[in-house]
């Protein structure tokens, strides 16, 4: 794991069209693949979503995620990633390949049971503005309904707020929240629902500095297997076991972040220049991002 203290400035707007795409090897070979399905991790196999007018948003993605890692979907607007998401958690069927979790095809589960197995807080998310945030959070809770205890749910909605930070504002209403204060909450709904599987779309959009980084702390230290988008590569590092950067709807590299975000996959798919400097005052190596010279 790399240090936490990388630093980015990003470009205001990606200059289109960008330069042809690096290919990488993506990891792991069939043997890989089926034993990590048998431990239980996700695995896609050339995962596409085509929509009715032929478009095609993913294109032919595979990887594998093994129990307990974490993953970060970085790449530009439009490029996929939240369309990704939606395979992952079974709200889009693949047009074409596989989406498995546990060996199991994540489209064709129950719907309560995915609902158990994975938790999804999405990029648009709009709760109703005049629920208290209490029984917000507490919807998390529903597909466990009947399974345990009231008392044991008040508590797993008790700390989901205190871990979000939350817990003065349980009795506000949705529609009084900021939208970071609205972010952690969905979060927190999200942590209720105690997922294998738990898919964040720019989960840090809205939040301080501090804020995103709890929140990627919190969702690193969880357990389960945490797949996000990101926009903020600063933090990628500490986070994520795995990055997978797409471009186009396709999976143009994925592995450890030094792998997958190095100088010339930014520059082709961000037109950035990255480099590492040292942090003078700790010594820990940062990358800066930047914009190329004209
Ligand atoms: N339902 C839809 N119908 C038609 N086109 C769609 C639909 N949903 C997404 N798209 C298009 O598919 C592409 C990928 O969209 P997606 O939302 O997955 O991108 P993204 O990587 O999440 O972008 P962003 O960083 O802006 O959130 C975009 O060009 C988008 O306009
Ligand atoms: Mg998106």
């Amino acid at each position: 794991m790399q240090s936490s203290a990388h630093r980015v400035q990003e470009a205001a707007a990606f200059p289109m069209p960008r330069t042809a795409i690096h290919h990488v090897p993506i990891e792991g070979s069939t043997a890989q693949w089926i034993d990590r399905q048998v431990a239980g991790g996700i695995s896609l196999r050339s995962a596409s979503l085509t929509i009715h007018n032929g478009k095609s948003l993913v294109t032919d993605v595979s990887f594998d995620l093994a129990p307990g890692e974490c993953m970060a979907v970085v790449g530009p607007n439009g490029a996929g990633k939240s369309s990704l998401l939606k395979l992952l958690s079974g709200r889009n069927c693949p047009s074409t390949g596989s989406v498995h979790l546990r060996g199991e095809a994540v489209h064709a589960m129950a719907p309560l049971d995915r609902a158990r197995r994975i938790a999804l807080v999405s990029q648009h998310a709009e709760p109703d503005r005049r629920l208290r945030v209490r029984d917000y959070v507490e919807l998390g809770r529903v597909p466990h309904r009947g399974r345990v205890s009231w008392d044991a749910s008040r508590a797993i909605v008790d700390d989901a707020v205190q871990r979000v930070g939350l817990r003065h504002l349980v009795d506000r209403q949705v529609g009084e929240l900021s939208g970071g204060e609205r972010q952690r909450a969905a979060i927190a709904r999200a942590l209720c629902q105690q997922p294998e599987l738990l898919l964040l779309d720019e989960p840090t959009n809205h939040l301080d500095p501090r804020a995103r980084a709890d929140v990627l702390d919190l969702a690193h230290d969880l357990g389960c297997m945490v797949i996000a988008v990101l926009h903020d590569l600063d933090r990628i590092s500490s986070f994520a076991h795995r990055v997978a950067v797409m471009a186009a709807g396709k999976l143009v590299a994925c592995g450890p972040a030094a792998e997958a975000l190095a100088p010339s996959i930014v520059q082709s798919v961000f037109n950035m220049d990255c480099f590492p400097v040292v942090n003078p005052a700790t010594g820990r190596s940062i990358i800066v991002f930047d914009t190329p010279s004209k």
